[in-house]
C-alpha cells in the first residue's frame, strides 16, 4: 500500500506520518510539501531515514509536478492535509488560501482520477459549519449541518469540500471527507493558540487574548485525529463525511489560564486585545457517526493532553527556535540537499 500525504511537514500531517510509519511498516508513506512558513522538515527528522518513508518538496497547485509524481509513484491512497491553515493570515491574504486550499485540492483530485487512486481523503475542518451560539450548549455540529463559513480560511475549506462532493458525484472519485475540531499536541507551529501561549508564558511576555476570551473551542489531541483518519481511509464509506471531535469544549480564557497555572506564571500576563474580525463564537462537534460506524474513540482527555503538550514545548525549545528562525532555512539547505 502506498499512501501520499500532502502537507506532511505541517503539524497534523507530520504527526500522521510518525503514526503511520510506525504502525504500518509494510506501507510506503510519501510526503509532498511545499515547505511554506508552516512546513518544517525538523518535524520529520525522527522518521526521515526509515525505509518506508519518502519526502518530496513540491506544491499541490503545480499540476505538471503532481501528475509526474502520480505517474512515477502510483499511489493507492491520497490524503490531503496540505493547506494554508491560519485564520488570521486568511484575513490578511485570502487569495493564497483560495489557490492552495481549493485549486490545490482540484489538482490532486484530477491526478487521483487519472491514475485510478483507490481512495482520496480530504482533511477538512469543523470551521466549515460556521459557529454556534454560546447560550445553547445542547447544539452540536453534525455532518448534515449546512456549510456557513465566517473567514476566508473556512470558506476556502468549505469550497474544497463542495468540490470533493462534485467529483464523487460527477466523476465517481472514491473519496471521503473528515471535519475535525481544533487540534493540539506536539509539533504545532507557535502561531496557533496553545503553542503561542505556552511560548509567551515561558518568556514572561503578555498573552494576547482576543475579545473577552469567552469563545469556545472543542479541543482534540492530534494523536486522536490521526487514529480517526487511519480508520476512515481503511473503513470509511466512500462518499461520506465524518465529523471528528473529542467533546472537550473549553473557553479560550480557560485554556490560557490552564497554561499559566501549569508553567507557574501569573494571570496578570493576560492582555485582552481587539477581537478578531468575524470571530466564531463556539465550535462543538458531534462525533457519534465515526464512533458508531467505525468504532473510533479518542484516548486523550484534555487535562492530561494539555500537560503533555506543555511539557513537549518546554522539552523541545530547539524545535521551536528552529521553526521561527533563519536557522531552519540553514538546516534545510544542509540536511535536505537531495530535495
Ligand atoms: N490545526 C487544526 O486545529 C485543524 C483542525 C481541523 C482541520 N485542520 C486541517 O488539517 C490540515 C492540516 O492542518 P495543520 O494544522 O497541520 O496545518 P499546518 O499549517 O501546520 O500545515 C500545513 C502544511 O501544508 C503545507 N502546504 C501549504 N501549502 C502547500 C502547497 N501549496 N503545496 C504543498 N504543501 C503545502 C505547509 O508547508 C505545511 O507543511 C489542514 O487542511 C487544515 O485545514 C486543522
Amino acid at each position: 500500500m502506498k499512501i501520499l500525504v500532502t502537507g506532511g511537514a505541517g503539524f497534523i500531517g507530520g504527526n500522521f506520518c510518525h503514526y503511520m510509519v510506525d504502525k504500518y511498516p509494510s506501507y510506503q508513506i510519501v510526503v509532498v510539501d511545499a515547505l511554506t512558513y508552516a512546513g518544517n522538515l525538523h518535524t520529520l527528522t525522527p522518521i526521515k531515514d526509515k525505509q518506508n518513508f519518502k519526502f518530496y518538496k513540491g506544491d499541490i497547485t503545480d499540476r505538471s509536478f503532481i501528475l509526474d509524481l502520480f505517474e512515477k509513484e502510483k499511489f493507492d491512497i491520497v490524503i490531503n492535509f496540505a493547506a494554508e491553515s491560519h485564520v488570521d493570515r486568511s484575513i490578511e491574504n485570502p487569495e493564497l488560501f483560495l489557490k492552495t486550499n481549493i485549486l490545490g485540492t482540484q489538482v490532486l483530485m484530477d491526478a487521483s482520477l487519472k491514475f485510478k487512486v483507490k481512495r482520496f481523503h480530504q482533511v477538512s475542518t469543523d470551521e466549515v459549519y460556521g459557529d454556534l451560539p454560546l447560550d445553547k450548549p445542547e447544539l452540536l455540529f453534525s455532518e448534515t449541518n449546512p456549510l456557513q463559513t465566517s473567514s476566508p480560511y473556512s470558506a476556502s475549506k468549505a469550497s474544497a469540500d463542495l468540490l470533493v462532493h462534485a467529483y464523487i458525484r460527477t466523476f465517481g472519485l472514491p473519496a471521503t471527507i473528515s471535519r475535525c475540531s481544533n487540534n493540539y499536541g506536539p509539533y504545532q507551529f507557535p502561531e496557533k493558540l496553545i503553542p503561542l501561549m505556552i511560548k509567551k508564558a515561558l518568556n514572561n511576555e503578555n498573552l494576547p487574548v482576543y475579545g473577552n476570551g469567552l469563545n469556545v473551542r472543542d479541543w482534540l489531541h492530534v494523536y486522536d485525529h490521526c487514529t480517526a483518519i487511519d480508520l476512515i481511509v481503511h473503513k470509511g464509506k466512500i462518499g461520506d463525511v465524518y465529523n471528528i471531535g473529542g467533546n472537550n469544549e473549553r473557553t479560550n480564557i480557560d485554556v490560557v489560564k490552564t497554561i499559566l497555572k501549569e508553567v507557574g506564571k501569573p494571570e496578570s500576563l493576560i492582555e485582552y486585545v481587539t477581537d478578531r474580525k468575524g470571530h466564531d463564537l463556539r465550535y462543538a462537534i458531534d462525533p457519534t457517526k465515526i464512533e458508531k460506524e467505525l468504532g473510533w474513540k479518542p484516548v486523550y482527555n484534555f487535562d492530561e493532553g494539555i500537560k503533555q503538550t506543555i511539557k513537549w514545548n518546554i522539552d523541545n525549545q530547539e524545535w521551536i527556535h528552529n521553526v521561527i528562525s533563519g536557522e531552519y532555512l540553514r538546516f534545510m539547505k544542509e540536511n535536505y540537499k537531495k530535495y
